[in-house]
């Protein structure tokens, strides 16, 4: 099994850089189904979840190919509007194609995404809305598959900001006759980021990044350049390894509109952050105040930094009290910190961390993509060595990250054991 060995302790300076958006890349590769023709996404990391996504496109027909951190993907040779099962259980993200191949060829059909470590992550506020554009949808054997002749336009109302559902219903309603109006939409940069490329592709759509999306359908769209956005989670792991360190990071390539409350939770905790034009400039302290956090839909606190947060307050000097209202088991990392001496008790949607002077090297395991995150920080500021296993999860949703963490002065590598 491949593990990643640390031996905590040392303190990260240095310069770093994030790389383009895992959470807005995918969607925009979905959206390249809308069109023939070859677009081109820009400043793509090099993940496990991209090569899924490429290989579910490939698999529906498309031409997918990573060259020198740009996809090139050209969906004018679709020959099926059949998703593999064994790719959409692998990554939940694959569901984003619904939206477009039901737009554009009337017919989707795939297994029912299956949930995950943090949760159940059902899909009824994505099926809602694509019935109410006009899809007949029947779910059967742990299959779902979706018709229509044309999609046309709706009122559609989220009970939650759903991430996934906003952007699989912007990418239907791109396309469908007449208007459509997502009320209660999810604000994430991601969604910004998506409506973006769709209005390039030729989509009318205003309001992404409210809570009121609107879309007007048109014949047909084209395919697009376009450029990701930063990794805003990838940008928020990076300042937490540097507070955790007590080191100093430059963290370039990051738009600090997307980290707002990020950075205003690590001032109140103690932690200096200075704003540039292009990234942060992060200085770690040794002495953490304990601080609250609550995760909501953006632009609250996010969910996908609540584990990173939790490995910081560890080392704080007194009680945190963590409260997590996006995600129903999100906690899992909690446990692998305790491992690691960690003082946390979990009840229901609250954790509640006591402070400790240092934490110990053990072997623990990533038990999600931001769980694994976590252990890495825990493990950085930790005495002695720490191993982590089950490092596919961390592999999925950041890039090189040895490799940019050896470069500011972490002793850290992958082995085989
Ligand atoms: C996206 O997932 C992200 N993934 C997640 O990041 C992120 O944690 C999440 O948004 C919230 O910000 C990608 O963008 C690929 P949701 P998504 O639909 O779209 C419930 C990471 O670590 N819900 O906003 O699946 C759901 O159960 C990953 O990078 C329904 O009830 O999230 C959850 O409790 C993890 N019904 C809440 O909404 C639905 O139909 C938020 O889910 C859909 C969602």
């Amino acid at each position: 099994m491949r593990k990643i060995v640390v031996e905590g302790g040392k303190t990260l300076r240095g310069q770093i850089e994030v790389s383009g958006a895992k959470n807005s890349v995918l969607p925009l590769m979905a959206a390249t189904l809308l069109t023939d023709g070859l677009s081109v996404i820009e400043d793509v990391p090099w993940l496990a979840d991209v090569d899924v996504m490429s290989a579910v496109l490939n698999s529906l027909g498309s031409s997918c190919d990573y060259i020198c951190g740009c996809l090139h993907i050209n969906s004018s040779g679709i020959k099926k509007t059949e998703a593999p099962s064994a790719l959409v259980q692998k990554m939940r993200a694959s569901f984003l194609v619904m939206g477009p191949l039901l737009a554009r060829y009337g017919h989707a059909r795939m297994s029912l995404p299956g949930g995950c470590a943090i949760g159940a992550r059902p899909i009824d506020l994505h099926l809602k809305g694509l019935e109410a554009l006009g899809a007949e949808i029947s779910i059967a054997d742990g299959y779902i598959e979706a018709t229509v002749n044309r999609m046309h336009g709706n009122q559609i109302y989220l009970d939650f900001p759903s991430v996934g559902a906003t952007e699989n219903l912007m990418m239907a309603a791109a396309l469908a006759e007449g208007h459509t109006v997502i009320g209660n939409a999810a604000e994430e940069p991601e969604i910004v980021d998506l409506s973006n490329m769709l209005c390039a592709m030729g989509a009318n759509i205003k309001g992404a990044g409210t809570n009121i999306i609107r879309i007007e359908g048109v014949k047909n769209l084209n395919p697009a350049r376009h450029t990701v956005i930063p990794d805003r989670i990838e940008a928020g792991s990076f300042m937490v390894m540097a507070a955790a360190t007590g080191g100093e990071l430059i963290i370039t390539n990051v738009i600090t509109e997307h980290i707002k409350s990020v950075i205003a939770k690590l001032k109140e905790a103690g932690v200096k952050v200075e704003e540039g034009y292009d990234g942060v400039h992060v200085i770690g302290n040794k002495h953490l105040i304990p601080v609250d956090v609550k995760t909501l839909p953006y632009p609250g606190f996010p969910t996908d930094l609540q584990a990173q947060f939790m490995a910081l307050l560890t080392l704080a000097g007194g009680v945190s009290v963590i409260t997590e209202t996006v995600f129903e088991n999100r906690f899992r990392h909690a446990e692998e910190l305790k491992k690691m001496s960690a003082d946390i008790k979990t009840a229901g949607h609250s954790a509640v961390i006591n402070g400790i002077k240092r934490l110990h090297g053990a072997s623990v395991e990533a038990t999600d993509l931001r769980a694994g995150a976590a252990m890495i920080i825990a493990s950085l500021a930790a005495e002695g060595q720490t191993k982590i296993s089950h490092i596919h999860h961390i592999e999925r949703g950041y890039e090189n990250i040895c490799g940019k963490l050896a470069a500011v002065g972490a002793k850290i590598q992958i082995i085989e054991e």
